[in-house]
């Protein structure tokens, strides 16, 4: 079956300065976020769990190494300064695995009414969730914490696999504990301010970025990318610029070694006022003639069908100038442009003139 006309298209639109792209890979502060000590008396967990609590991450059953009753269950938890809910699923089989704990730290209005689960929770640790701006309240995320103590790494970074052994951690996560870590790096810029965004191609599992004490977002998937946008953040000249990361990897992902940390590679991009969105380049190449079968190899007219998505983060209205190339291994192919005009802080999806590649070479089979 034909798939595919594979050649690469490049648009870009015209601008006074390029995309720029720095890794932020190198001399990164790490230090594990400590666990301070916990009351587990009476009335730590007052409030009955009958339900099911979603997010809660299984600790696994007895003949794993894992607690062996609603009570060890609960001392689990107690234990652990990031859970404020733990539930036991007993013998019963309505339960999702009999006989396994699960804890962690969720919001306790999510719970569900059904199946034969038991088990309690401490509302004084509702998780918070900062807002996008919000000043920082942890130490670590202070631009004056003096960091000098922690670990000097560089990422990709993976704080659980450098734990210990334990038999009372989960078997299926490699009976490893799974903590909270935090991040700090400088950044030495000749700005004050920069529009652009940092990109985390992956923190293993939840995670928090500030920067210069300010909350960017979170992020609650140690699989997929974050991009965090910096144009609003009030930016020093030199070096006394401070990102921030708090991993959270006590509630992994999967039922397999999920890690924990910033295990993938940082990028910090800084773009123009007027720019190409983040991935806003679309550029389906589509087969509109017949196919002529020569020598093995299968020839076709084809069209490329351009999408980009432009933003003005100007406080005026700009004319654009969009251009797109097709080269063939170096060699230009072909090219068209397009003029339009963007509102003041507009964004706008714009579908460019077709591209049309007249006996196109195709492939056959999966890309
Ligand atoms: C299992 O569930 C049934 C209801 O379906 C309940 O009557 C029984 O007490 C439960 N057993 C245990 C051990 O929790
Ligand atoms: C809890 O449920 C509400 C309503 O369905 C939802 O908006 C909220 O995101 C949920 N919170 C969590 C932590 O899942
Ligand atoms: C930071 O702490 C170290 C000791 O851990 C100390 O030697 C250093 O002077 C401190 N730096 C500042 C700026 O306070
Ligand atoms: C854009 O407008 C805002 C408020 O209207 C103003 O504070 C800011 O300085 C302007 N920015 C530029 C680059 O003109």
């Amino acid at each position: 079956m034909l798939r595919a006309v594979l050649l690469p298209t490049f648009c870009w639109a015209a601008l006074a300065r390029g995309r720029q792209v720095w890794s932020l890979d190198e001399a990164w502060r790490f230090a594990l976020e400590e666990s301070r000590p916990r009351s587990c008396a009476a009335g730590t967990f007052p409030r009955s769990l009958p339900g099911r609590c979603p997010h809660l991450a299984k600790q696994g059953r007895p003949e794993d190494g894992g607690p062996g009753s609603a009570a060890a269950c609960r001392a689990a938890c107690c234990e652990d300064v990031s859970c404020n809910a733990w539930q036991w699923c007993g013998p019963n089989a309505t339960c999702e695995a009999p006989n396994s704990c699960w804890k962690g730290l969720i919001d306790l209005a999510n719970c569900s009414t059904a199946g034969q689960w038991q088990g309690e929770g401490d509302p004084s640790m509702r998780p918070k969730r900062p807002k996008v701006g919000q000043p920082c309240d942890h130490e670590q995320c202070q631009v004056h914490f003096n960091d000098s103590h922690w670990e000097l790494l560089d990422v990709p970074h993976d704080f659980v696999v450098a734990g210990n052994f334990s038999p009372h951690a989960d078997k299926s996560h490699g009976y490893l504990p799974y903590k909270v870590g935090w991040y700090r790096k400088r950044l030495c810029l000749n700005v004050e301010e920069m529009q652009g965004w940092l990109e985390f191609e992956g923190v293993m599992v939840r995670s928090q970025v500030w920067l210069n004490g300010e909350f960017l977002g979170d992020h609650f998937s140690g699989y997929t990318p974050r991009l965090l946008d910096i144009s609003q953040v009030t930016l020093k000249s030199g070096c006394e610029n401070l990102l921030a990361v708090r991993a959270d990897a006590t509630s992994p992902d999967g039922w397999w070694y999920d890690g924990g940390g910033i295990y993938r590679h940082v990028w910090l991009t800084s773009v123009a006022p007027v720019h190409i969105a983040p991935f806003g380049l679309y550029t389906p190449a589509v087969v509109v003639g017949k196919i002529d079968r020569t020598e093995g190899l299968e020839y076709a007219d084809a069209e490329v069908r351009p999408t980009v998505e432009l933003v003005n983060q100007h406080n005026t209205s700009r004319n654009v100038h969009v251009e797109c190339s097709i080269s063939d291994g170096g060699k230009f192919v072909t090219s068209k442009d397009f003029d339009t005009s963007l509102a003041a802080g507009a964004s706008l999806d714009l579908a460019l003139p077709h591209m049309p590649l007249p006996g196109a070479l195709a492939i056959e089979g999966p890309i």
